[in-house]
């Protein structure tokens, strides 16, 4: 390895950027040569540059612009746009966070390439090949040389697909990084009387192509999503995949719906801190509930962090069974099974990550033991 070596980190959509802030941040303590490739998959500013000023990330060294399209087209950009940047760049280690269509194509280059690889989030399965990003994480943990999971399911579903245990290591949640770094900033007050809401209310956010696809499903879910509404009044900070969709659905402004642009990343979490209840199919929403103690009702058939059930606040619901579960999780506030968080989600993921890519840059693979994880 190279005496002074860089270490760049693709990010493209909205939870990269929280997943990689704490990793950048605690390299950047280590006194590494770093820098960030920006896909440009999200590009509104409310997708992306708001992240880049709420979580203190860096300027990307390079913006590959590569927009929305299907998946073919999108991951076809991707892999131009990511060839090219990691030639000229030649970076030792790169960087990847979750199962995006930027997340996949990265791991794609840098294996053809040669070049090294970390994914951070390894693991997490569905076992629900229907949803793009279960065949993301699945190429993207075949392909990685360094694995890090977020909770200890993750270490078998790795096991049985044969990836060695020496790879993976066990370092807790970055998502969960960024929000303990938040918390002193989260304040719901400033941004519930922008928004002209009550003081008891709910969140809803919804982008699963599955459920806002097609209009068949966007109807079933907006109809019970009002449902919810004539119990609580609920504000919808609303992706912009779904956003045609759904208001043609009939999710619009109404006397207890509030439809608004997406929010940043503390005004959205301060919203979410002071709600009574949160109604989702986000995957990170699901966590950073569980860590919050408010109510989670996931509109899915399943969930890859099923921690956040049997450790957090999270219920998947059907569309028909919504409202009836909103009323009980109303009823019942947050019952969480254990009173614990899931092992090591305690704001020190980015250290311990930052740590293990050290050693590893070095030429030592720290042994998951030695690192105070752990590892099947
Ligand atoms: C992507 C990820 C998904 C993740 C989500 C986080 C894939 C396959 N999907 O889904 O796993 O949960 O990001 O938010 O990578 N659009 C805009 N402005 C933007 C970005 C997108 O208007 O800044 C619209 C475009 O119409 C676009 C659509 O949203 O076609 C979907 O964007 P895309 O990045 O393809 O997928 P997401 O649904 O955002
Ligand atoms: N988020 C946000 N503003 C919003 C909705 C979500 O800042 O209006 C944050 C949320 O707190 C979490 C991340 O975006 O940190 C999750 O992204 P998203 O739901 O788009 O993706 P997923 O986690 O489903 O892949």
């Amino acid at each position: 390895m190279r005496e002074n070596p860089l270490v760049l980190h693709v990010l493209g959509a909205r939870p990269n950027f929280v997943k990689a802030a704490p990793v950048v941040r605690a390299l950047g303590e280590l006194g590494m040569r770093q820098g960030i490739i920006h896909t440009g998959q999200h590009y509104d500013a409310l997708m992306s540059d708001v992240f880049f000023a709420d979580l203190g990330l860096p300027e990307p060294v390079a913006n590959l612009g590569v927009g929305s399209g299907t998946h073919a087209r999108q991951t076809a950009a991707l892999l131009v746009g990511l060839e090219e940047v990691v030639l000229e760049q030649a970076p030792d280690l790169v960087v990847v966070y979750g199962d995006v269509n930027s997340t996949l194509a990265a791991i794609l280059v840098c294996a053809k390439l040669g070049v090294p690889t970390a994914h951070v989030e390894a693991g997490l399965r569905s076992f629900d090949r229907g949803m793009p990003e279960e065949v993301n994480r699945i190429v993207t943990d075949s392909l990685s040389d360094l694995l890090f999971a977020t909770s200890p399911d993750a270490l078998s579903h790795l096991a049985a697909e044969g990836v060695p245990a020496a790879k993976v290591h066990l370092v807790g949640n970055p998502m969960i990084d960024s929000l303990f770094a938040a918390l002193p900033s989260l304040d719901p007050a400033p941004v519930v009387e922008r928004l002209g809401l009550p003081e008891r209310y709910a969140v809803a956010t919804l982008h699963r192509p599955a459920n806002v696809d097609t209009p068949e499903a966007a109807r079933e879910l907006v109809s019970a999503v009002l449902e919810v509404s004539r119990q609580v009044p609920l504000v919808v900070p609303i992706h912009p995949r779904g956003r045609t969709r759904l208001a043609e659905a009939g999710l619009v402004d109404g006397p207890s719906v509030k439809v608004v642009d997406p929010l940043g990343y503390v005004d959205f979490l301060s919203l979410v801190r002071g709600a009574a209840l949160v109604v989702t199919d986000s995957g990170g929403v699901q966590e950073e509930t569980t860590m919050l103690g408010v109510p989670c009702l996931t509109v899915r058939p399943n969930t890859e962090r099923p921690v956040t059930i049997t450790h957090g606040t999270n219920r998947l619901v059907t569309p028909a069974l919504l409202p009836a579960a909103a009323g009980k999780a109303l009823a019942d506030g947050a019952a969480t099974p254990s009173g614990e968080l899931p092992p090591l989600w305690d704001g020190a993921a980015g250290p311990r990550i930052a740590r293990v890519i050290a050693a590893w840059l070095k030429g030592d693979n720290l042994s998951p033991a030695s690192q105070g994880t752990r590892s099947e």
